[in-house]
């Protein structure tokens, strides 16, 4: 088990945890930090020989990483065990239900609830049959999770439910295993099953048997792997990158999930700043550095948009040393994957000495920024370990505009109803995302085929202003690619002598049926580029035909509101970048003087 969690360790890295059966009793171990402390912590108080066990490593997101909300979470008096991944969205009224028939909770985290649940239905409607009490409880939980439980009474089945997140089962000899990717059991079988979205299976040492939440027989779909244990970790994807481009689908809806509370209104995570002041605030100041700073960029829009609030985006290093005017009315807004970034991190203490408050949109729970913050919005995006930022950046673009909503809400700026549309919106975008990864294939060709390009240029208007500087970066950090973004109305005023024959610009056209004048603006600044040689490779949206007839290429992508195309339009640019440096042969995850988490200024 500790080799899997090893494999399965870019998942999340925050803390571990295994508990197994032996003679009847359930014992565990856990611990915050990577599995190595794990290691030592089973080095010293070892564990009995068993056959039976289940194991978790965490990347949080209810509770901080902390020893006692680490998995797995062992409730019943020590009966019964559950790891889990994902999110459970009603979590705090079942909480609230269970407490009122005195359960008590000993952790901060969603798991726990879920598996105070099971225990209780298991105790008072299923007794004697775990399968049916996973089934009852699954039932019961909203949001997005994959639930594995064992019970000291069961001394040969593990049980696991799914919904909206990942579980395969492994086949073996006598023995069959459970994991979120194949990677977790690729060192003792290939043999794997594919389940469907919203089942339970039970595993024994030779059986599987599959069900849906209501007891009704379904069938998995077997396949072999054909990864090697060394690609498993990347999910048989050629780069962590390349991975995490094919995660933004779900790193987006996770950031959505549990965000309401039971009258259905916006929620933050830990906001340690009252409503008042909230409401008292005359400007907002988004801090980060690279990519998160052009996801700033893109926040900007739709916040002063959505509540008339003057808002600032500044990088983070600048802020802190050029005498900002910040009062106790500004709020500043600090953006970062890590939560580590040195430069942001002083920027969010010059706030706070200046009387500011802060609100830390990050990634890592439990990381310096968040800490020191007044308030947190954790995106869900999961460990992002190539070190071209790409799931972050759509997260922290959504995460930053629940922000916008949440204060639009409070302010009273927007109806309810107006602010429901929009999430309405932002909730249909992870499938909008995928099928923008389903067309992968011509960006990767484009890629490959421009690969020797001395540079590449990058034009957006409004919202595409920051998309066009995030794809110049993408290409310079990665394939080390001279690129530039342009706000696409400033070509005139100097840029566009940059072009000549063959120099391949992408542009990213707003909605035709957003604001007329943006789109037809952008489709002008086509023609004025093409007429100059360039060749033109266009981000449009599906039935935008105007933009063809002077395009050298066009990329489409599904129709969204103009101010959620960037989580959309940003994506090939992504593949882009990764295909060339792919093709350049260089190491797309670790590209030369750069690392993941710049913890000095
Ligand atoms: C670019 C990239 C960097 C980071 C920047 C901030 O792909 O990854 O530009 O966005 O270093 O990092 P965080 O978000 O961790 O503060």
């Amino acid at each position: 088990m500790l080799e899997g969690l090893r494999r399965l360790e870019y998942r999340g890295y925050d803390s571990a945890g295994v508990a197994v059966l032996a003679d009847g009793s359930i014992q565990f171990r856990k611990k915050a930090g990577k599995v190595a402390a794990l290691d030592e912590e089973i080095a010293k108080a070892p564990l009995p020989a068993s056959t039976l066990g289940i194991g978790h490593t965490r990347w949080a997101t209810h509770g901080a990483p902390t020893d006692a909300n680490a998995h797995p979470h062992v409730v019943d008096n020590g009966n019964l065990a559950v790891v889990h991944n994902g999110i459970i969205e009603n979590f705090a009224e079942l909480k609230k239900e269970l407490a009122e028939k005195g359960y008590n909770f000993v952790s901060e985290t969603d798991t726990e609830v879920a598996a105070t649940l099971l225990a209780d239905v298991l105790a008072t409607e299923t007794p004697g049959d775990l399968t049916k009490a996973m089934q009852l409880t699954s039932q019961r939980l909203e949001g997005a999770f994959t639930l594995l439980a064992i019970q000291s009474q069961f001394p040969d089945r593990i049980v696991a439910a799914r919904l909206n997140s990942p579980l395969v089962i492994g086949l073996g000899e006598g023995e069959n295993f459970l994991s979120s990717d194949v990677s977790g059991f690729i060192d003792y079988t290939k043999d794997a099953v594919e389940m469907g979205n919203a089942q339970i299976v039970t595993i024994t040492p030779d059986s599987y048997e599959i069900t849906d939440f209501f007891g009704n027989p379904a069938e998995g779909k077997e396949f072999k792997v054909e990864w090697d244990a060394a690609s498993a970790e990347k999910g048989g994807f050629a780069s962590f990158m390349d991975k995490e481009i094919h995660d933004q689908p779900q790193a987006v809806g996770d950031t959505l999930l549990g965000r309401f509370d039971d009258k259905g209104k916006l929620t933050l995570d830990e906001v340690n700043i009252d409503e008042a002041t909230l409401r008292s605030i005359d400007k907002i100041i988004v801090i980060a550095c690279g990519t998160a700073a052009y996801a700033g960029h893109v926040a900007r829009y739709a916040i002063e948009h959505w509540c008339r609030i003057p808002t600032e985006v500044e990088l983070a290093h600048e802020f802190r040393y050029r005498d900002p005017i910040v009062t106790d009315r500004t709020l500043v807004v600090a953006l970062s994957q890590s939560g580590e970034t040195m430069d942001t991190l002083m920027a969010v203490r010059h706030a706070r000495e200046q009387g500011a408050k802060v609100i830390a949109i990050c990634n890592t729970r439990g990381s310096s920024i968040p800490r020191e913050a007044d308030a947190n919005l954790y995106t869900h995006a999961g460990p992002e370990i190539a070190v071209a930022s790409t799931k972050a950046f759509l997260a922290q673009i959504t995460a930053s505009y629940l922000l916008g909503l949440y204060l639009a809400q409070l302010r009273g700026n927007m109806f309810a109803d107006e602010i429901q549309a929009v999430v309405n919106e932002l909730k249909a975008m992870p499938e909008k995302i995928q099928q923008v990864i389903d067309g992968e294939e011509q960006v990767k060709a484009l890629g490959t085929e421009m690969k020797d390009s001395k540079s590449v240029l990058f034009l957006g208007r409004h919202v595409g202003f920051p998309v066009a500087l995030e794809g110049a970066l993408k290409l310079k950090e990665i394939a080390y690619l001279h690129a530039e973004g342009f706000a696409a109305g400033e070509l005139k005023h100097g840029p566009i002598a940059l072009i000549e024959e063959g120099q391949p610009v992408f542009v990213i056209v707003p909605s035709p049926r957003g604001r007329d004048s943006l789109h037809a603006k952008v489709v002008s600044n086509i023609q004025e580029i093409r007429a100059r040689g360039a060749i033109t490779i266009v981000i449009a949206e599906e039935g935008d035909t105007a933009v063809e007839q002077f395009a050298n290429h066009v990329i489409r992508i599904p129709q969204a509101p103009t101010l959620l195309q960037p989580l959309l339009a940003t994506v090939p640019l992504q593949i882009f970048a990764c295909a060339v440096a792919t093709a350049k042969g260089y190491d797309v995850d670790q590209p030369r003087n750069l690392a993941k988490s710049v913890t000095v200024e």
